[in-house]
């Protein structure tokens, strides 16, 4: 299923230097793979960290970097530049260009097409934490933003120079929406809904250092959250205890428990549509010890006295006037996966049940695979074994057709 949502469209990317260069070549190819013409203007530190060969061979376009070059400014002069782009994008967009931006310095290709362009512009910033926190780094992107500049903004993690904190380039296909919102706003028709999205598992207490939890990674969950977030929505994602990052454009309520993700999902109401990709425990210590039981030498071990936790799928179908109006839950089986799919479509009041076979030769348990069916009350769709990514995105399609 190619999205070509930017079919048509031109991009000039000035690519700025910084170790996280080597994202605007998966940029690149991303754009490309949505149809978008890309050109790029490599500045002389981003020569440092990617080279004009590997730019030119994913955009499949001359790469631009001298300003003085007499070849390039009688075929395509710097005005000529920007006048054929759609959007200018800036990526990764380093502390001194955005200071050069803020300031109307031109002494680059890059800063003079930048200064020369009455076209949008979009950057996604990249630096050292303490480099992104300065003032002065915050009060050129306070003025940028003033000026109609467009932020993709960095993300908080691990960095390059072993620091943690915000200055992280975003991801390309968080950089990829952003240019969507901006060229094809018509490519978002999930536009103005409202989702929700558990995701994960749920780990239920014995006492302060124990618990009972399952090996759901939240993979399937936060790639459905994304994916509903691409096509416009906005997605309120509740996730228990996982490893996988927040998704990016997405409200996240981090819970632990079965009882504090129903609250969280039913102070989300009301939504358009829930999908309940959690791996919730089925049960619960009734009565988890406040203090760590200690082992007691020659003592039996204790027995743990399980009570069974909501259904939250049920709850929120069950609704009433504040029932979503699509309502969609999974059946991981390792059994008779179509009837138990079926019966828990009836049983839970959902309108669709992606089921999928979880027995461990499958791999799907933690890996990057998923094969599905869709259950509903028109019949059972197959299909391929697909990235979970993929079947996001498949999901989030589907989700978006039914909504109309
Ligand atoms: O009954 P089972 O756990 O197999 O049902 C799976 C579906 O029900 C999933 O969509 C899951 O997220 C949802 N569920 C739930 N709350 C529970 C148990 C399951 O929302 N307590």
């Amino acid at each position: 299923m190619a999205a070509v949502s930017l079919s048509g469209k031109r991009v000039l990317l000035v690519v700025s230097g910084g170790i996280a260069a080597y994202k605007a070549l998966e940029l690149i190819r991303l754009l490309r793979r949505q149809g978008c013409g890309v050109t790029c203007v490599l500045t002389d530190n981003g020569g440092q960290f990617v080279t004009p060969l590997s730019l030119q061979a994913l955009s499949e376009s001359k790469v631009y970097t001298d300003l003085f070059s007499l070849t390039d400014e009688s075929e395509m002069g710097h005005i000529q530049l920007s006048r054929a782009a759609d959007l200018l994008v800036v990526a990764p967009a380093t502390a001194n260009i955005l200071a050069k931006m803020a300031g109307g310095m031109a002494d680059d290709l890059a800063s003079t097409v930048l200064l020369a362009t009455d076209k949008p512009v979009l950057v996604a910033p990249a630096m050292n934490v303490r480099m992104w926190l300065h003032p002065a780094t915050q009060a050129n992107m306070a003025t940028l933003k003033q000026r109609g500049v467009q932020v993709v903004e960095p993300n908080e993690g691990a960095m390059a120079c072993n620091e943690f904190g915000p200055g992280r380039l975003a991801e390309p296909p968080e950089i990829v929406a952003a240019i969507e919102a901006l060229l094809a706003p018509g490519a978002k028709p999930l536009a103005g809904r409202h989702a929700l999205v558990t995701s994960g598992p749920t780990h239920e207490p014995i006492d302060p250092v124990r618990y009972i939890a399952n090996r759901s990674s939240g993979k399937q969950g936060h790639a459905i959250a994304a994916a509903l977030a691409e096509l416009g929505a906005r997605v309120t994602l509740v996730a228990g205890p996982v490893s996988v990052p927040d998704p990016r454009g997405v409200t996240v309520r981090h819970v632990e428990t079965a009882a504090e993700m129903l609250d969280a999902c039913q102070s989300a109401l009301p939504v358009d549509v829930a999908v309940f990709a959690a791996a919730v425990a089925d049960w619960r210590v009734e009565q988890a010890a406040t203090g760590k039981i200690k082992k007691q030498p020659g003592a039996a071990p204790p027995s743990l006295a399980l009570t069974p936790n909501p259904d939250i799928l049920a709850t929120i179908a069950a609704a009433g006037p504040r029932r979503p109006r699509l309502v969609v839950g999974f059946a991981a089986e390792t059994d008779d996966l179509m009837a138990n799919a079926q019966g828990k479509l009836k049983r839970k009041n959902a309108d669709w049940i992606v089921a999928n076979d979880v027995s461990p030769e499958t791999g799907i348990m933690g890996g990057a695979e998923n094969a599905v069916h869709i259950v509903s009350a028109a019949g059972i769709e197959t299909w391929p074994r697909l990235a979970k990514d993929d079947v996001a995105r498949r999901l989030a399609k589907r989700i978006a057709d039914a909504l109309g």
